[in-house]
């Protein structure tokens, strides 16, 4: 599965517009892996992770486990191309987040996993998060809202009914939860102190938290099948190019939907401005 964006040599929009970064994010279902795949992926875990992944009860989260981790390692090496996938040594941050111990990359990433799926993002950029979530996923919906979205947020959900309303909470939490994963925060920080507007058929807004520069952050959201979806949300002064694909490299199980991409200021309400590239 090769990816598919504009080409920045033929892009159309003012050169003040056109990305100058790319987040690349890669998914994998979970689901599909085969015993092989299991195998190779607890292969590259470190010892630390190896016994993590053991202490879950079920198959099912060691394999979710194994494979988000061993994805990491596998497109860590894949971008920087200097180490094996096995010799990635990572630090936690303040409230969990990893990063890489010093001396390794200056990528910034991050991961997330689900039942069924797994990502990550990386780039070069200030920071980076990235959520998925099944849409299945929304047992108290309306209490979660209540308690965690922002006034706008909930309002947006109430317009909505029956199916549509399930998926837009989905999606908020999605960008929500990236947000607060590139901040690093994660879910000790509010979460109704901000905020997303879905706009029209591809737009999404951003209602940052106080203190915070709306111009630097960029968000995108895709369903990777029409049961999950997954947000990013990337901090940098640069324009940022989404690329994501399914992994490995050249597979071509995956039906990536790009569904909405935030909008630097200045921009046409009609121009695709985080460009999501599509797998073919
Ligand atoms: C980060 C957080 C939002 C993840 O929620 P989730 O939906 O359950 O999990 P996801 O699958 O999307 O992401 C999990 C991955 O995000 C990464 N992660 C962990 N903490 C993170 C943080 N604060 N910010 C960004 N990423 C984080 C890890 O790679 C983690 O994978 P692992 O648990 O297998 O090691 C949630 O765990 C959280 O809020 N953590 C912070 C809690 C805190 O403040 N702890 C303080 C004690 S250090």
């Amino acid at each position: 599965m090769i990816s598919k964006g504009i080409p920045f040599g033929n892009d159309p929009r003012s050169p003040a517009l056109r990305p100058n970064r790319s987040a690349d994010v890669w998914f994998r279902f979970a689901g599909d892996l085969t015993e092989f795949d299991i195998a190779a992926a607890r292969a590259v875990l470190s010892p630390i992770e190896r016994k993590r992944c053991e202490r879950f009860v079920f198959d099912c989260d060691r394999q979710t486990f194994a494979a988000g981790h061993a994805l990491l390692r596998s497109t860590l090496t894949f971008h920087e191309r200097l180490r094996s996938p096995q010799s990635w040594v990572f630090q936690t941050g303040s409230h969990g987040k990893p990063c890489l111990a010093p001396g390794q990359s200056e990528l910034a990433f991050n991961m997330t996993h689900t039942a069924g799926l797994v990502a990550c993002a990386l780039a070069n950029v200030e920071s980076i998060g990235v959520d998925v979530e099944s849409v299945e996923r929304t047992a108290n919906a309306d209490e979660i809202a209540a308690s965690y979205f922002s006034q706008r947020e909930v309002l947006a959900l109430e317009e909505c009914a029956g199916l549509e309303r399930q998926t837009r909470f989905i999606e908020l939490w999605t960008l929500k939860e990236a947000y607060l994963k590139a901040t690093g925060a994660g879910l000790s920080a509010p979460l109704n102190k901000f905020g997303f507007e879905l706009c029209g058929a591809s737009g999404l807004q951003f209602n940052p938290p106080d203190n915070t520069t709306i111009a630097d952050w960029h968000f995108a959201l895709f369903a990777p099948s029409p049961h999950y979806r997954l947000a990013v949300a990337v901090r940098s002064v640069q324009l940022i190019e989404f690329r994501v694909r399914g992994w490995p490299p050249g597979s071509t199980s995956a039906q990536l939907v790009p569904l909405r991409a935030s909008r630097p200021i200045g921009s046409s309400a009609h121009e695709p401005l985080s460009t999501a590239t599509v797998p073919v």
